[in-house]
């Protein structure tokens, strides 16, 4: 079965503790964390102190998706507010290679972050170190834009790449009713979907309504 991760990017910032409890309760997998540093992306959101405030709202993973340049001295931090699994952009990170490295002697999970321009041959000489690879299917930045479907090619390519690695396959962007049965058909096991989620109140039905459309 799919992993299914929203993303608080669309939650409503005012009430995060509330929203967190109750993706947790309509069955999500992961929380998935948007960080932006105004830099990397064009936006800006939230950084350790937030996160560490989130944390005892749920059991769930902390799936932290690091859209910041430069990510590695921030690592350590990130680790400690409560992240478990710390995904880096390649296109972010001179060292990734180190990167990977300091994120697992924290004891976390390891993801690697491609944008959609970036080819997925990047990961070859790092694919014995990462634990997770994350297909960026809109430019980041925002949620709610249309999903980019020359990434499909991209996720096949990946999927054959990992061959019988412990290697999660996670999509994120424009990911909802209409388009999550073609990403998981290329090869995604972990889907990101902020605004196919927090579109109405109900969760429980969305989250439910995106696992029956795979
Ligand atoms: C975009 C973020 C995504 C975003 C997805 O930079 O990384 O996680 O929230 O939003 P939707 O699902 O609305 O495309
Ligand atoms: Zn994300």
């Amino acid at each position: 079965m799919v992993k299914i991760a929203p993303s608080i990017l669309s939650a409503d910032f005012a009430r995060l503790g509330e929203e967190i409890r109750a993706i947790d309760e309509a069955g999500c997998d992961y929380i998935h964390v948007d960080v932006m540093d105004g830099h990397f992306v064009p936006n800006l959101t939230m950084g350790p102190p937030i996160i560490s405030k989130l944390k005892p709202h749920t059991k769930k993973p902390f799936d932290v998706h690091l859209m910041i340049d430069p990510a590695q001295p921030y690592l350590e931090e990130y680790s400690n507010a409560g992240a478990d699994i710390i995904t880096v952009h390649a296109e972010a990170d001179k060292h990734l290679d180190r990167s990977l490295q300091v994120i697992r002697s924290l004891g976390k999970k390891a993801g690697v972050s491609l944008n959609p321009a970036t080819p997925e041959g990047i990961l070859e000489y790092v694919l014995d170190k990462v634990d997770l690879i994350l297909v960026m299917s809109v430019n980041p930045g925002f949620g709610g834009q249309s999903f980019l479907t020359s990434q499909l090619d991209k996720i096949k390519n990946i999927r054959a790449m990992i061959g019988d690695r412990p290697i999660e396959l996670e999509v994120d962007g424009g990911v909802n009713t209409d388009t999550i049965a073609d990403v998981v058909a290329a090869g995604a096991d972990v889907l990101v979907a902020g605004s196919a989620v927090f579109k109405g109140d109900d969760y429980d039905a969305t989250i439910k309504a995106l696992r029956d459309a795979v």
